[in-house]
């Protein structure tokens, strides 16, 4: 199975276009050993032809464009693409806004638990992807999954599980308890070639995650490739660097730091290879050299970077 890291950061991408904060800025400069970012999306595929998408990001036209991958065979028929699937973790607009691209007719399928599949319906803007061209398909909160393109089976199955986490913003209601979150508002995924058992054949996707139970350490332990939430080192990094007010908790993201950060959480389990993705343009692992990143490499953890390919 192939995996490539379309986009690793998380909403409004790094630079993230209004941002002039130390980060943003030294991105923008291109100061040594910064390196860009577009939107939270991963691409997998099974047989290096067909491709499933998960997540569909505001940036998809770029990462198409950087990705020779999904684009259609320079002998293929005059429409055509080898993105056959695309599975949505949350209907954040950093994971949904990227369908709009992807209208103009060309058939593939759509995943999603009910509730995002709610939110696609009640929005009508959506009706671009006309049902009759792009199915939608329901998935369930548990359970496994066998991946279709629209002309059959893509080698593929993914396997679901709720993960705590929160409501896209758009859609929080301030007098709900959580905000009017649900189950299936966040979902991760494990996907593998289809009927593989062995777990180290399997890549974990969490790109958003409030906190790590036992249950969830229990799953991602053995895995053959964890890419997980990034979004913050510190849970009030936003605050501490200015640019804002909310802490990674209240955006439905734990911290990397802390003691009931990922860090700590995912400490001893074993995983392949462990990727931190969805970085937001506030985190200090994006800054070369720094003392976060030291401390995310030295615990044996990577940073994830648009283009990364990944065999498992
Ligand atoms: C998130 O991951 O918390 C969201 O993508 C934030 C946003 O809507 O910008
Ligand atoms: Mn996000």
């Amino acid at each position: 199975m192939k995996i490539k890291v379309l986009g690793s950061a998380a909403g409004g991408g790094f630079p993230q276009w209004n941002c002039n904060a130390p980060l943003s800025r030294a991105v923008r400069q291109g100061r040594p050993g910064f390196s860009a970012r577009t939107q939270s999306s991963l691409a997998a595929s099974a047989d290096g032809a067909r491709w499933v998408v998960i997540n569909a990001s505001p940036d998809i036209r770029a990462q198409i464009a950087a990705t020779p991958e999904l684009q259609p065979a320079a002998d293929g028929p005059l429409r055509a693409s080898p993105i056959k699937a695309v599975v949505l973790t949350n209907a954040d607009v950093d994971h949904v806004a990227g369908l709009l691209s992807l209208r103009e007719r060309q058939p593939f399928v759509l995943y999603a638990s009910e509730r995002v599949l709610g939110v696609l319906a009640e929005n009508s803007i959506f009706q671009v992807l006309d049902p009759a061209v792009v199915e939608r398909r329901r998935l369930p909160l548990v359970g496994v999954t066998a991946l279709q393109g629209p002309d059959g089976p893509l080698g593929l199955e993914i396997e679901t599980f709720a993960v705590p986490g929160k409501v896209a913003l758009y859609l929080e209601n301030k007098d709900a308890e959580g905000f009017g979150t649900a189950p299936g508002d966040t979902i991760g995924v494990a996907i593998r070639p289809t009927g593989t058992a062995d777990k180290i054949r399997t890549a974990h996707y969490v790109p958003g995650c409030a906190a790590v139970d036992g249950a969830l350490r229990a799953r991602l332990d053995g895995s053959g490739c964890l890419l997980f939430d990034g979004t913050v080192f510190t849970d009030d990094e936003m605050r501490t660097t200015g640019v804002g007010e909310k802490s990674g908790a209240r955006m439905g993201h734990l911290a990397i730091s802390g003691p009931d950060g990922s860090l700590a959480a995912l400490s001893g389990i074993s995983a392949r290879r462990r990727i931190y993705i969805h970085i937001n343009n506030t985190n200090p692992i994006l800054a070369p050299g720094s003392e976060a990143e030291r401390t995310v490499r030295a615990a044996g953890w990577e940073i994830g970077v648009d283009g990364l390919e990944l065999t498992i």
